[in-house]
């Protein structure tokens, strides 16, 4: 009889534990993983295989050191998108001062893709080599067999040295006049003309805040604020995700637009960013294009709420939209609230997208579920 209650009770402890713990999402509140530990993936990227959400961010520490990136990529893997697991660092930092990818430099926003050709996880990141603040605005690539790594560091770059985005003539580059202050308003139509782009042309373009988009028929595109973050280039990568190509477009120039997060609904690509103010919130914009490769149009601030929601995009900063599979047309929208005094505190605003009159808007929520989707 004992031993019956024994195995009794190991049964309903080991069935209790085996539950998923968490049913709902919390923006902004702290989000323990399996371990019952915050969350540390911010600035992160979204991939589904294998039935698996996988969660890759930038593992932050705290204290002051923490914006840099002293450890790594830290991943999560889950099945309902409410609990996650701590699949640990799959990228880590280098031990040696000589690396540019040495402890110290920076890491941020990491998006993994998987290419079905090679079989192969590849990550692509913003990459600012140590001590030198974001002057380096690289785009930097690792890749792994396997999907919780380890992550080999591959190389970091500036984009399409002496190439022009097709939407961009040899004529506007040789009329584009240079300038040395982007914060001089009178500076802006030159700055909207190329004049940092005509700057970095044979060096290659700049690359910060970024964000990789997988199309339905697989081709990749890479995202990222460019030219001092004035304007923001689209670029198609190759088929094995591990370059980009020629093919690249230069959008909203002098729009100044951080935190690009994308995703298609119907015949529409849709983007969400966020103004150029460090770590503080801003007001989130969207903008609308019928191709990737395209005019892009903005149609406002996607927030609703009352007038400090709106301001602050529910203080945060998009990172990434989250398909939900299983679900037709369920996207969420996922941002960063970050705490550059204790990076590690940083949090996470998952907001469901709602559409009126086939776009996207966003409103606050203390606590949803998916059910919040229809099938
Ligand atoms: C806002 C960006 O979105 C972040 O990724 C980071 O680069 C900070 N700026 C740095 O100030």
């Amino acid at each position: 009889m004992k031993q019956f209650i024994k195995i009794l009770f190991l049964f309903v402890t080991c069935s209790t534990f085996a539950q998923p713990r968490l049913k709902t999402f919390k923006p902004g509140e702290i989000w323990p993983d399996n371990n019952g530990v915050h969350i540390n993936a911010h600035g992160g990227g979204f991939l589904y295989y294998n039935e698996t959400y996988y969660w890759f961010g930038e593992h932050k520490i705290s204290g002051e050191l923490g914006n840099r990136a002293m450890v790594g990529i830290h991943a999560y893997s889950s099945k309902d998108l409410y609990n996650w697991k701590d699949e640990g660092i799959v990228l880590k930092m280098h031990e040696d001062t000589i690396s540019m990818f040495q402890k110290g430099c920076t890491l941020e926003r990491p998006k993994v893709v998987y290419n079905k050709k090679n079989k192969k996880f590849v990550m692509w990141f913003h990459h600012e080599l140590k001590g030198q603040s974001y002057q380096s605005a690289l785009a930097g690539i690792a890749v792994s067999d396997y999907v919780t790594g380890p992550f080999k560091y591959i190389t970091s770059f500036r984009l399409h040295p002496n190439s022009l985005p097709t939407n961009f003539s040899t004529e506007q580059l040789e009329n584009a006049e240079l300038v040395d202050n982007v914060k001089d308003e009178k500076n802006k139509q030159k700055i909207i003309g190329g004049a940092y782009f005509k700057r970095d042309y044979e060096m290659g373009q700049m690359s910060r805040d970024m964000t990789i988009f997988v199309d339905e028929d697989d081709t990749a595109y890479h995202i990222t604020a460019s030219e001092e973050n004035q304007t923001l280039l689209i670029s198609k990568l190759s088929d094995d995700y591990l370059s980009l190509t020629k093919e690249f477009i230069r959008i909203f120039p002098g729009g100044r637009n951080e935190a690009p997060a994308i995703f298609k609904k119907g015949n529409h690509y849709f983007m969400f960013t966020s103004d150029l103010t460090g770590w503080k919130p801003n007001p989130a914009r969207l903008a609308v294009s019928k191709s990737i490769m395209g005019e892009w149009e903005f149609v406002g601030n996607p927030c609703r709420g009352d007038r400090e929601e709106k301001n602050n995009t529910f203080w945060s900063q998009s990172t990434f939209v989250i398909p939900v599979y299983g679900k037709k047309d369920a996207f969420i929208f996922a941002a960063d609230r970050w705490r550059p005094e204790n990076p590690i505190d940083g949090s996470y605003v998952w907001l469901p997208i709602k559409f009126k009159n086939n776009l996207p808007f966003l409103e606050w929520k203390d606590s949803w579920n998916l059910s919040i989707f229809k099938k």
